[in-house]
């Protein structure tokens, strides 16, 4: 079984950050070179000269060729070697490998299956990182752990109340009961759970201006592997959404995460949150985004120190963890990423 999901669109940088150098990035193991060529578009090569395996990212891009700094040989953007210096044929077997890249809402995402299975509607839709009703942040972090522990951590948000104490943790997210929802077909799992009346956390207190009691709704849509949405609803105690949709008065934040395994021991989390209120202040987006970056490390810190335990028992007789209520959701999104897993 392959150690990640093959047939699958995965996060691979920000569109802001691809440009006219060569980057190198790892996406399920996989060395990967990317860059924009002089059209515009992103194009992605592996990352080993045919020759010698030295990585393209070290070479230079000139036009619209890749020129390896090791012995020269150039490759255009479908990774085909174009030529080798000292003599006038290329041999045929001279190519790199080269991904379905496409862009959307300022993400960049690779295909790094079966070209033939790319399919562009599969990308999920991040239309709130360049809608103009909504206002949006981001960046990535890269963490060293397995992906499945971002994937539990992601899926189970209780642990907002005690990992993230006095930033986005209240004593109800933890007191809450959830409701999990799997849809196979779909390949989505959804979390859900609803707050009345609670505390209002200090990452909604500043940014809202509401204040305690507040109903806090969270509801998750995971599309294993690589996505990631969580819908938070803030709103004064008791007041629901209008029949026809309308929901003033309330606040209403997207909060996206794109995971990408890098390596058995490493994972990108790429991250954004997008509010429809206080769109042109410019106060809330830079308390919003100093606050997400402390929850994110904390995230961080705490799966670092997690995945050297679970390697440390992996080599030892080994501890077996224990599931409770809370789980349901991390592990209903474990079962379908073995499904995945196996399937490719
Ligand atoms: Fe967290």
């Amino acid at each position: 079984m392959h150690p990640y999901p093959q047939d699958q669109w995965y996060v691979v940088a920000w569109s802001r950050d691809v440009g006219r150098g060569l980057s190198a990035r790892t996406v399920c193991g996989e060395p990967v070179v990317l860059f924009r060529a002089t059209d515009g578009r992103v194009v992605a090569l592996g990352d080993r000269c045919a020759h010698r395996r030295y990585p393209l990212s070290l070479g230079s891009l000139v036009g619209d060729v890749v020129q390896c700094g090791y012995h020269g040989l150039t490759y255009d953007c479908s990774g085909t070697c174009v030529s080798v210096p000292g003599q006038s044929r290329v041999p045929s077997a001279a190519r790199v490998r080269s991904y379905p890249v496409l862009e959307s809402s300022g993400w960049v995402w690779l295909f790094v299956g079966d070209p033939e299975n790319a399919d562009a509607r599969d990308v999920p839709d991040t239309h709130w990182l360049d809608d103009p009703g909504w206002a949006a942040i981001g960046d990535v972090a890269r963490i060293a752990c397995r992906y499945s522990l971002l994937v539990d951590n992601l899926l189970d948000l209780s642990h907002e109340t005690y990992l993230h104490a006095g930033y986005i943790g209240t004593p109800e997210v933890a007191s809450t009961p959830i409701t999990t929802e799997v849809d196979e077909p779909g390949g989505v799992v959804r979390v859900s759970r609803r707050m009345r009346g609670a505390q209002i956390p200090e990452f909604y207190a500043r940014s809202t201006g509401l204040s305690t009691p507040i109903d806090r709704w969270q509801d998750i849509e995971y599309r294993p592997l690589g996505f990631y949405r969580l819908d938070s609803r803030v709103a004064p105690a008791g007041q629901e959404p209008l029949p026809g949709g309308s929901d003033d008065g309330a606040a209403h934040m997207k909060i996206l995460y794109a995971i990408t395994p890098e390596t058995e021991g490493s994972t990108l989390d790429f991250w954004a949150v997008a509010r429809d209120f206080a769109l042109g202040d410019e106060e809330v987006t830079g308390f919003l985004d100093a606050m997400q970056r402390t929850i994110v490390q904390q995230d961080v810190d705490a799966l670092e120190v997690l995945e050297l335990v679970v390697a440390a028992e992996e080599r030892g007789p080994g501890v077996r963890e224990l599931s409770v209520r809370i789980d349901s959701g991390a592990l209903a999104a474990r079962r379908m990423i073995e499904k995945q897993r196996a399937g490719s």
